[in-house]
């Protein structure tokens, strides 16, 4: 029995399985998205209560513009209409929006809600929800390279000055606590180019639940699962460390 539950402080979820719920109900995929954005918005409310302090969510990831054309319009709008109804939702329950990922790519009316969001919500204490849009970890990577690149181009620092802790800092999210555990539903077992770096130490859930039928009865699951688990970040256990 867990006698005392630790509540992970910084959840990131791939959320996967809209299209299919779409599909066993004859419906577009954007419908799929459409529920799926119900089940942001209890997860988000549940997260916060639970005093999870961040919440990372993978909206969109820069392959997701590889979809037809109608399906990659379909999430934008749903961007739009999302952002520009949640927004003094999020600012009145304290809420912190952050993005990360390239926005550059997006409309201007998104970038500039996405924007204003961000900056109305920028003093709030609460919760951070902090939304993947147009990410991709090995972008992620890749950006945090350059600076540090460029860094050193600028004599800055020196090429023995580049550690681990470093790319910590230059990597998105350096702001917010490590991420403890990764969900990802809809059954399937992979990373999809998400969190890459920032999740070498992460706990791993998978479930088969598609991503709008996903419950906060099962968001307590990979919590309550997450507190079995022993976390060494590649060390022994202490009684193992005697020899
Ligand atoms: C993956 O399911 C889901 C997405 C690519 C989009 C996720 C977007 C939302 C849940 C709505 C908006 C969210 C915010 C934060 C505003 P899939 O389409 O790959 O499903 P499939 O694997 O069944 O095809």
């Amino acid at each position: 029995m867990i006698e005392h539950r630790v509540i992970p402080n910084h959840v990131a979820i791939i959320m996967d399985g809209n299209g299919r719920w779409a599909k066993q109900r004859n419906q577009l995929r954007a419908i799929g998205h459409r529920a799926g954005l119900k089940t942001v918005r209890k997860i988000v409310t549940y997260a916060a209560n639970q005093g999870v302090k961040a919440l990372t969510l993978y909206a969109f990831s820069s392959e997701n513009w590889n979809r037809p054309e109608t399906e990659v319009s379909a999430l934008m709008s749903l961007f739009v209409y999302a952002l520009n109804r949640e927004i003094k939702s999020l600012a009145k329950n304290n809420i912190r929006l952050q993005i990360i990922g390239d926005i550059s790519k997006f409309s201007q009316q998104l970038q500039k809600l996405i924007l204003n969001a961000v900056k109305l919500t920028q003093n709030n204490s609460g919760l951070v929800l902090n939304i993947a849009a147009n990410y991709g970890g090995r972008w992620d990577i890749v950006e945090s390279a350059k600076k540090i690149a460029s860094k050193v181009l600028q004599g800055e620092l020196s090429i023995d000055e580049i550690t681990e802790e470093h790319f910590n800092l230059e990597i998105t999210m350096s702001n917010l606590p490590a991420v403890d555990l990764v969900i990802r539903t809809g059954g399937e077992y992979r990373m999809s180019n998400f969190l890459l770096w920032q999740s070498a130490y992460s706990e791993l859930y998978f479930t088969d639940t598609l991503w709008p039928d996903f419950t906060e009865k099962q968001f307590e699951k990979a919590i309550t699962t997450f507190n079995t688990r022993e976390r060494r970040f590649g060390a022994v256990k202490v009684e193992e460390n005697i020899c």
